[in-house]
């Protein structure tokens, strides 16, 4: 796509200047480096987990991709709200927003059946890390990417890296420096074993 044909303008525009102000860098780093073209992922299928405000799930559906937009109960009123205001009426049939809390439930969502798994500023709560790693383990196949878009703010968030390059296998593909936000590529381990 050239920059000129870009439908993500005042998307753009408008989440440069949301992030000023707010915690949501996470997520305008990993939709400005979707939105570079790095990866295509128009009819593809992607999964969003703790989606918040629904940013990245909104901005990889104009980017053309069919997209779960998951987060738990609780944060799903103001998600839905968010997306139905935000997405244009014509792309809402490839946005489907949908439980998912981390290690619960997964026979919900078919594993494999994803080819991406984005996820912004999601590694923040240890306690969390089990279930995340559990949820990430069970929804990704050979085939699938996992994007996570994070600051490494203390310890514990090495910690989960750690964690995630025991079943992974891990790239930083992206560092913004101005946002300190990194962006990590995790895929399946190769193992002698699987062949
Ligand atoms: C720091 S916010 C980031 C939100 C959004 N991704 C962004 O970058 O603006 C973390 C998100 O993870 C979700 N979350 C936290 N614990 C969760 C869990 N156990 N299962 C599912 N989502 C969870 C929260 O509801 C919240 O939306």
């Amino acid at each position: 796509m050239r920059a000129g044909d870009s439908p993500l303008l005042p998307v753009r525009l408008f989440i440069e200047l949301l992030a000023k102000n707010s915690c949501i860098l996470e997520a305008v780093v990993l939709c400005s480096y979707l939105e570079t073209g790095a990866i295509d992922l128009r009819e593809r299928s992607v999964i969003e987990l703790g989606a918040g405000t629904g940013l990245l799930g909104i901005v990889a559906t104009l980017l053309g991709a069919h997209v779960t937009i998951t987060d738990r109960a609780s944060a799903l009123e103001f998600l839905e709200s968010n997306i139905q205001d935000n997405l244009p009426s014509e792309h809402h049939p490839r946005a489907v927003v949908k439980e998912l809390t981390w290690g619960r439930n997964l026979e919900n969502f078919s594993p494999g059946k994803f080819d991406f798994i984005l996820g912004a500023d999601i590694i923040y709560l240890e306690e969390t890390f089990v279930d995340l790693l559990e949820t990430l383990e069970y929804l990704c196949s050979e085939h699938t990417t996992i994007l996570l878009s994070c600051r490494i703010r203390y310890e514990r968030d090495q910690n989960f890296l750690k964690m995630l390059k025991g079943h992974f296998s891990v790239h930083e593909v992206h560092y913004d420096t101005s946002k300190d936000v990194h962006i990590f590529k995790a895929q399946r381990s190769f193992h002698k074993e699987d062949l």
